[in-house]
């Protein structure tokens, strides 16, 4: 296998070396550690289980309650219950990152998903807890289309569709308990699926989404209200984009602190001093993947 410098330098940044480096190497270049799951949707009832086959959820001690895992070779989308809405298909490692709602203390009154399109975290969000008076807001409006047809797909309630820009939430004066920051990001985990990503590995590339990144943040923190908490995730790997954005956050904002989630304690990162989690590929639950979560102080 011939290495890159960019993918030599991201294993440095990530401080892995020996098997790990590997793992990650190998599974960039395969492109074969994708793997799909289910949330199923508040349009299916209480005891509904899909009609396919599905792993032993025992394997994956975090999965929320109402995901599932289609067994190796099932196609989900195929079956009718996929039309009437009864689960949205996403990527394991996405469901893995939604997990750390696990942590929530109670109900959200009010949540906003800022970069919701095509819709996975906020229907994720709906198979761990109620949605009581739920914003999906998508700044694409292409890509909003999608969202708006996914909602109506699958039944939630509660829920309104928009398109502002982060700095125009930052100024809308409005206020919400959960707000879900599934941030554009560099997209590195899309080459371990085999999806073609030219450029992603690059400084400049990595450079540009932090800062973007950055912006969503300071926007979102604007809008929680007290006591309220954000969840912060990308599907890329680059600590820039990652552990560095969120302590970024920390150090430029007061009364934030980034929370434990019990159920993700062994993916905890060693690149931050506080509380926050990464997936790898060879961790065997997808392509991978960041999340932190942080909460307001109740001031
Ligand atoms: C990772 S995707 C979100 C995936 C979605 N949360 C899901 O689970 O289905 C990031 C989204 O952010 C949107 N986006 C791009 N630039 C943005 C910006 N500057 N501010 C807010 N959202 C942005 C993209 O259009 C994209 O839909």
């Amino acid at each position: 296998m011939a290495v890159t410098k960019a993918e030599q330098r991201l294993c440095e940044r990530l401080r892995l070396c020996g098997d790990e480096a590997q793992a990650l190497l190998h599974a960039m270049h395969a492109g074969d550690a994708g793997r799909i799951a289910v949330a199923l949707s508040p349009r299916a009832p209480q005891g509904y289980e899909p009609p396919f086959a599905c792993a032993d959820a025992s394997d994956f001690p975090w999965l929320p309650a109402r995901v599932r895992i289609p067994a190796v070779g099932e196609r989900p989308t195929q079956y009718p219950d996929y039309k009437a809405g009864m689960y949205y298909v996403l990527d394991l490692s996405s469901c893995w990152e939604g997990a750390a709602l696990s942590a929530l203390p109670r109900t959200p009154e009010r949540s906003l998903d800022m970069c919701a399109a095509p819709g996975g975290k906020t229907v994720l969000l709906a198979a761990q807890t109620e949605l009581r008076d739920h914003t999906a807001n998508e700044v694409n409006a292409a890509r909003r289309g999608i969202l708006r047809q996914n909602a109506g797909r699958c039944g939630l309630p509660n829920t309104r569709v928009t398109g502002l820009r982060p700095e125009q939430w930052a100024r809308s004066g409005e206020l919400f308990d959960l707000i879900l920051a599934d941030a554009p990001c560099s997209g590195q985990s899309l080459l371990c699926k085999g999806i073609k990503n030219p450029g992603c590995l690059g400084a400049a590339t990595v450079r540009g989404n932090a800062k973007r990144q950055r912006g969503i943040l300071l926007a979102a923190v604007r809008c929680l209200a007290p006591g309220g908490y954000l969840l912060y995730t990308t599907c890329t790997y680059d600590p820039e984009e990652n552990e560095r954005t969120v302590a970024y956050l920390l150090r430029r904002v007061d009364g934030f602190m980034a929370c434990e989630v019990a159920s993700l304690a062994a993916y905890r990162t060693a690149l931050a001093d506080f509380p926050a989690y990464r997936l790898l590929p060879h961790h065997g639950a997808g392509a991978g993947g960041f999340c932190c979560l942080l909460k307001r102080d109740n001031k």
